[in-house]
């Protein structure tokens, strides 16, 4: 009963997939939750509110102006009471009213009353799917931190294969499961984070790198955020895709990733540094490109500052986290650098491991804490190895050290 004493407001509209969400109003019953159902008329055309209204357990609502007979309007009644909205399937229709502020049915005029999580599953032919303006409309609900579980790819009930299929009610359960059960435990507390690989420059057109794919920082800025923090993500060039809801600082250079952490430091309470900076960089900076005039060519390099380090030097009320990423004695490596760097906890990684490291959605990670605790986590997926950390850091500063 994991969802006990919850209040949720399932949003179903006129999609073909929506049988989906009566498996899907079944499923949080059965968890314990509170289901309250607003269909919009062209979901009634297509299942009866009858059906809705026996799995749910509750009145479904269908018209502002036919329902109830307390004082107070019932659209608000459910949006004061609701922790969730959940809109599943939504469709191109529902999508493009909620971008733009239209409340002109029950369900949309729910959408703009709510002040709790909204969640969404788009389900729509491929072709709508990707039309510019329900992208576009789409874009517009994530940057307001609106959750959107993506459609699935696959066989079409219009016939056509592709992008468009709800996603699974698993899936759909497992997402709102999360955004239900993460604790707001890191309200009102200034997280930043780095993240991603740095680029150190030879020429204009070269530069040293590495592998880092920022999903580890990225993953740790966004669990920060759903916890209640306000994040600043300090990101080098990455190729994953940045979290939604968190405040992003693009830099290049391991100098450029120091500026821009110094600047925000005294007023931050954690400091998360996943990024992989490079340790040099070329003493030297060519401004014309460099010619291909020799069989050999001997680039000088140079220390880049240890940022970890001097924010230890640094550090006053902040709790810092470092990442160790290893190819060998990973544990006695990661708590030299624990110590090294004055850190509060460190998350040591066997970059070689299978499961493990860079580019991968999961991570295999051992914590080593300053009293020389270590907790050896399984294989993880990044978002789950984010959330571990930071239940360390919550517990840190719970307990004052
Ligand atoms: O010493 P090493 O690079 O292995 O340490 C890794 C940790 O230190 C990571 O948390 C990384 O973000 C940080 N680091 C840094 N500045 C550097 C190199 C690493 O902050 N120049």
């Amino acid at each position: 009963m994991e969802l006990q004493n919850q209040e949720i407001i399932l949003g179903v509209t006129g999609g073909i997939a929506i049988h989906k969400s009566l498996d899907l109003a079944s499923q949080l019953v059965k968890r314990g939750a509170s289901v309250h159902v607003v269909m919009t008329e062209h979901a009634t055309r297509l299942v009866q509110p009858m059906q809705f209204q026996v799995i749910s357990r509750n009145p479904v609502l269908l018209d502002l102006f036919n329902s109830g007979s307390d004082w107070k309007p019932v659209h608000i009644d459910l949006a004061d009471r609701a922790n969730l909205l959940a809109i599943v399937p939504a469709t191109a229709n529902i999508v493009g009213k909620m971008a733009n502020g239209i409340a002109d049915d029950a369900l949309s005029t729910v959408a703009v009353s709510v002040h709790c999580p909204i969640l969404i599953a788009p389900a729509m032919n491929g072709y709508m799917y990707q039309n510019p303006f329900v992208q576009a409309n789409l874009q517009k609900l994530r940057e307001h931190d609106i959750e959107i579980v993506e459609p699935a790819s696959g066989a079409l009930a219009c016939g056509y294969e592709g992008v468009g299929r709800l996603n699974e009610v698993d899936v759909i359960l497992e997402r709102m499961t999360q955004i239900l059960t993460t604790p707001k435990d890191l309200q009102g507390k200034r997280v930043v984070v780095t993240a991603g690989p740095t680029r150190e420059y030879l020429d204009p057109v070269r530069f040293i790198s590495n592998r880092s794919s920022g999903k580890m920082g990225y993953a740790v800025a966004e669990a920060a955020h759903r916890r209640g923090a306000t994040v600043i993500l300090i990101s080098g060039p990455a190729t994953a895709e940045p979290p939604t809801g968190v405040e992003l600082r693009n830099v290049e250079t391991a100098l450029e990733m120091q500026e821009a952490i110094l600047d925000v430091f005294d007023q931050t309470d954690i400091v998360v540094m996943a990024a992989a900076v490079a340790d040099y960089r070329p003493q030297a900076f060519s401004h014309q490109k460099i010619k291909k005039t020799t069989d050999q060519l001997t680039i000088p390099l140079e220390k880049n500052p240890d940022i970890a380090q001097s924010l230890g030097q640094r550090k006053a009320h902040q709790i810092t986290v470092g990442f160790a990423a290893e190819t060998s004695d990973l544990l006695e490596n990661a708590q030299r650098k624990l110590v090294a760097k004055n850190l509060d906890l460190i998350a040591a990684n066997d970059v070689l491991a299978e499961g493990a490291g860079f580019e991968g959605d999961t991570n295999i990670v051992t914590l080593i804490d300053h009293a020389g605790n270590c907790q050896q986590l399984p294989l993880l997926s990044k978002r789950d190895v984010a959330h571990r950390i930071l239940d360390r850091v919550v517990a840190m500063m719970q307990s004052g050290n």
